[in-house]
């Protein structure tokens, strides 16, 4: 996900024009390049530049990059993650979230998919640089149709990056195959809110320019109900959009009033937390909702 104030909103629409003539979700983050407010795009000019790309888990954390990988704990609690565990993860971005999660849970083995060439070229340097490379396995590749065989990983994770795939579900039905008995698969993702009107014409305008297919786009209830389908157990579900957009809507006016990302402290008042600020912005998307979602493989068939 990225994020624009409305002050940059026409501007950032102009820029990325041909983006909403075709759907393809690598020109949308070529274009977001290294920054996940659109328009701030910086080149890669600094090597030390903190390149996640996720929008936050704002209940303690007051910068973005701490933000950012609080919500990887989030997830990464969800998926269980834990040393010497296998993990598949899928739409890694730039590699951030894996080589914090590779640290922090001291895990064996990281393989990752992602579609983004960028993404993939600058996570392979990455992990070139800090001779990483016979513990984290970066491919391209979609999380649609995985090179891997059954039974092959602990837990797989999705790190606000399912509602791109096309289709979802068809990312669930993968899942399950390489993830192994008992594992687990976490994702942080956006969903509609219960009881929300079908999209409209905008709706679908937006969507499209994002790279989202409208197959993806329904409650969390209907989110676990498809990944009871697919034979997954032990489903959860927990909102934390408290904690996700008013922190990165502040965020995002920071920037634009020109505070750089290393300089941006963002203080929440309890009425941006109690009215979900910046909750209305994301209903051009129809995503009013974020959640953290977990859910098992069985550890033995049943017959
Ligand atoms: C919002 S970014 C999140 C990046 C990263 N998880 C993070 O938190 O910094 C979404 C990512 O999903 C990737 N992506 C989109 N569709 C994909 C697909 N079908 N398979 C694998 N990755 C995909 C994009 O290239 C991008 O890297």
């Amino acid at each position: 996900m990225s994020t624009a104030t409305d002050r940059n909103f026409v501007g950032v629409l102009l820029k990325s024009l041909p983006l909403l003539f075709k759907s393809d979700v690598r020109d949308y983050y070529t274009f977001l390049g290294d920054d996940v407010v659109e328009g701030h795009a910086s080149g890669f000019r600094d090597p030390a530049r903190s390149l996640w790309l996720n929008l936050g888990y704002w209940e303690e954390a007051r910068t973005y990059p701490d933000a950012a990988a609080a919500l990887a704990i989030q997830l990464g609690d969800a998926a269980q993650l834990a040393p010497g565990k296998e993990l598949l993860d899928v739409g890694f971005g730039f590699a951030e979230p894996d080589l914090f999660w590779l640290d922090h849970y001291n895990l064996k083995r990281i393989a990752g998919l992602n579609v983004t060439p960028l993404h993939v070229q600058r996570a392979q340097q990455r992990v070139r640089d800090r001779g990483l490379e016979d513990r984290m396995d970066l491919r391209l590749g979609s999380a649609t149709e995985m090179p891997f065989e059954d039974e092959s990983f602990d837990s797989v994770t999705a790190l606000e990056c399912a509602f791109h795939f096309d289709t979802r579900e068809r990312f669930f039905e993968e899942a399950y195959r390489v993830l192994r008995p008992g594992g687990t698969l976490a994702l942080a993702d956006g969903a509609t809110m219960p009881g929300a009107r079908p999209p409209s014409w905008l709706n679908r305008q937006v969507l499209r320019r994002w790279g989202v297919p409208l197959a993806n786009v329904y409650d969390a209830d209907e989110y676990c109900a498809k990944l009871g389908e697919q034979g997954f157990e032990q489903i959860r579900k927990r909102s934390i959009r408290q904690h996700v957009f008013p922190g990165c809507a502040r965020y995002a006016e920071m920037r634009e009033r020109g505070v750089s990302m290393e300089d941006a402290v963002v203080e929440l008042s309890d009425q941006d937390i109690e009215q979900c600020y910046g909750a209305e912005r994301m209903k051009l998307t129809c995503l009013t909702d974020y959640l953290i979602f977990s859910a098992t493989k069985p550890a033995a068939t049943h017959s």
